[in-house]
């Protein structure tokens, strides 16, 4: 099968205008005088391109646009690439993040295999420049990355590597960028990694299949250990939801859990969060089972438990000073003559009764189980993460994701590092009159409420399984793929939570 692009980054010391490479690319705000000397040093030798191009109207450094030049003798440059970074004061670590991606994209389809990037250039004065640099990294990640693994028509053989260069002049400026640079790698491998796993269909991508995933991500990583549970041990454990759902397909449910303990133990004891994810490798509904239309897209139900394998891993190259457990529950969610049914009454790992309604409101059943886990293990933070309910894209469309928790520093934490990493979240309520709603008649709860507010009636019912422990849910429906391509991304998995979860565990060091 082949290989997804393979990226190397690094700074360079160079002057931009002087820069030997397949393509330089430079950004542009649409408000500013068109006065930068990078600018005017590029139009020189371009006798005037860049101007032209502005007066034409061709190109004002609106956001999502670009525009390709191509050099002649005097520019050492093959190509020109201006990307629009629209209005000066809106701009953010984001606008960084899609430029470069978006230039990322443009060399991939040109097959420009050395990008030189000045994008950071504008900015200068009001961005921290080591937070520049990884989010230019993750960009050229994010744009480079296509998923075409199954593609065995190789006649206009798509780029196998892209080598990307940050430009400065300034040497100093280079070296406070070097850690960011270090930082964007990780996270942005890690996020086209989970971008594969999570384009993978579901009959390579199974239980089973997603248990060897995890276990191969620890690969000469010491500090990362992974065990996986497997029906027998669920039974053992009484994993009620996790078995009952996992009981309608031949690929047998997984319980897959990572644990990571930083190499050099501070003094002080270490935070411990966990992160649990929901990996329903196919979601049919099972017996109350979904319509045909778009059925295919809930392959992607199993994005929130990669996510979170994904920032483990991510988490461990980082080294960074916390203890974490992940926890991934993974089944198929199908109807066959084996599957649990509507009406079913189901006693979970807590010991408390679930009676079903619904068997396609399968990822509750499954985190219940892998909650009330985590707070047994008495971890300080429970953040899960999940496609978890249609009624959430209603409610924020493919733009944000929900957040719910019981503790607002917590939520504060998640709204920052939504901010630095461009994965946006939206806060919604899950408090005791939704929890109401989830009471039943025969069972301690069920597992559908009434007819409105299902993605606050979905998070109040997990939030019953974490007792006293502060905890947020993460209801990323919708952001787990794009149908059609951007000028930043191709179609197909996002990998969104990575950055999230990674930025999210990276404040938490500066914080403490
Ligand atoms: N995986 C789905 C949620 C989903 C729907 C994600 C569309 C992405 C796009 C989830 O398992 C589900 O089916 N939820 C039901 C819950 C309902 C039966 C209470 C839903 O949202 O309709
Ligand atoms: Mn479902
Ligand atoms: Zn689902």
């Amino acid at each position: 099968m082949k290989q997804i692009i393979s990226i190397d980054v690094r700074t360079k010391k160079a002057d931009v205008a002087r820069c030997r490479t397949d393509m330089l690319v430079v950004g542009r705000f649409s408000d500013d005088s068109g006065s930068d000397e990078i600018f005017r040093k590029l139009d020189e030798k371009l006798v005037g391109a860049i101007d032209r191009l502005r007066q034409l109207g061709d190109f004002t450094g609106k956001p999502k646009t670009h525009a390709l030049l191509y050099g002649n003798r005097k520019i050492t440059a093959e190509r020109l690439l201006l990307v629009g970074l629209g209005e000066r004061r809106k701009a953010t670590l984001d606008t960084l993040r899609k430029a470069a991606a978006t230039a990322a994209n443009r060399a991939v389809d040109l097959k420009a295999r050395q990008v030189s990037l000045a994008l950071h250039r504008p900015f200068a004065d009001s961005l921290d420049a080591a937070a520049m640099a990884r989010a230019i990294v993750e960009g050229v990640y994010l744009g480079s990355y296509r998923y075409d693994e199954y593609v065995t028509d190789t006649e206009d053989g798509r780029l196998s590597s892209l080598s990307a260069e940050i430009v400065d002049s300034n040497a100093s400026q280079l070296r406070i960028m070097a850690p960011g640079v270090e930082a964007g790698d990780v996270i942005g491998r890690m996020q086209s990694h989970a971008r594969t796993l999570a384009n993978r269909p579901a009959n390579a991508l199974h239980p089973p299949a997603l248990a060897k995933a995890a276990r191969d991500l620890t690969r000469g990583l010491k500090t990362l250990r992974c065990t996986i549970h497997d029906e027998r041990q669920l039974q053992a454990n009484r994993m009620g939801g996790i078995l009952a759902v996992g009981s309608g397909s031949q690929n047998r449910p997984r319980l897959i859990i990572l644990n990571y303990t930083p190499a050099n133990k501070p003094a002080r004891r270490l935070p411990a969060v966990a992160l649990v994810g929901k990996a329903v490798t196919f979601d049919s509904g099972g017996i109350s089972i979904k319509p045909a239309q778009d059925m295919d897209q809930m392959k992607m139900d199993k994005t929130g438990g990669i996510a979170v394998l994904a920032a483990m891993r991510a988490a461990a190259e980082l080294e960074l000073p916390l203890r974490l457990l992940a926890l991934v529950p993974a089944v198929e969610n199908l109807p066959s003559g084996s599957s649990y049914r509507p009406g079913d009454i189901v006693t979970t790992y807590s010991g408390k009764t679930v009676e079903v309604l619904n068997t396609d409101a399968e990822g509750r059943m499954i985190l219940c189980d892998a909650l009330a886990y985590a707070v047994q293990q008495k971890c300080d933070l429970v953040l899960d993460i999940a496609t978890l309910t249609g009624a959430c894209m209603v409610a924020l469309g493919q733009h944000k994701a929900g957040v719910m928790s019981n503790d607002d520093d917590l939520l504060d934490d998640l709204q920052r590092a939504a901010d630095d990493s461009g994965e946006s979240l939206w806060p919604l309520p899950s408090g005791d009159e939704y929890a109401e709603e989830m009471k039943s008649k025969i069972a301690d709860l069920k597992n559908t409420g009434g007819r409105w507010g299902g993605a606050c009636t979905a998070a109040a019912f997990l939030r019953q399984f974490v007792g006293d422990a502060k905890w947020a849910h993460l209801d990323i429906a919708g952001m787990d793929g794009i149908q059609t391509p951007v000028a930043h991304a191709a179609p197909g998995a996002t990998g969104f939570g990575v950055r999230l979860l990674v930025t999210y565990l990276m404040n938490l060091r500066k914080k403490k």
